[in-house]
């Protein structure tokens, strides 16, 4: 009975540490790297298109312009991320948006 019963618990933690937030798809770092990586050859002082100013502006912003498809100059940058990598970068856009109030932290 006692070993159903660790087995059991076992399963539980696993269960849970599969599912926590480590194990979250998407994650404004890996946003953040590839608005580096894919965003910022035309986004940046002196390049094809503006720097972008994550607070100008707010989260419902941010999340309405990436939830509309990507205008022709951006299909090919969007091309390179598929739905997760999407989600990050609106996480990365989300987390400095104008109307975020919250001291950075150590998230
Ligand atoms: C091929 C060059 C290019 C790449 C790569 C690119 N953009 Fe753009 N982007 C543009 C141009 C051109 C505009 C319009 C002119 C401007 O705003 O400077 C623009 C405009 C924007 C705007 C302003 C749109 C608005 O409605 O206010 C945002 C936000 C944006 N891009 C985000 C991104 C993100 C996020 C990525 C990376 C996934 C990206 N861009 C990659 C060229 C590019």
């Amino acid at each position: 009975m006692q070993k159903v019963c660790v087995s059991l618990m076992g399963l539980i933690l696993l269960s849970f540490l599969s599912s926590g937030p480590c194990a979250a798809a998407a994650d404004w770092r890996e946003g953040k790297d590839s608005f580096r990586s894919v965003c910022s050859s035309c986004h940046k002082t002196r390049g094809e298109a503006g720097r972008i100013s994550l607070n100008s502006k707010t989260r419902a912003e941010w999340s309405a312009f990436f939830s509309q498809s990507p205008a022709p100059v951006h299909q090919q940058a969007w091309g390179k991320l598929d739905k997760d990598g999407i989600s990050s970068l609106e996480l990365y856009f989300r987390k400095h948006a104008k109307d975020v109030k919250e001291l950075l932290g150590c998230g």
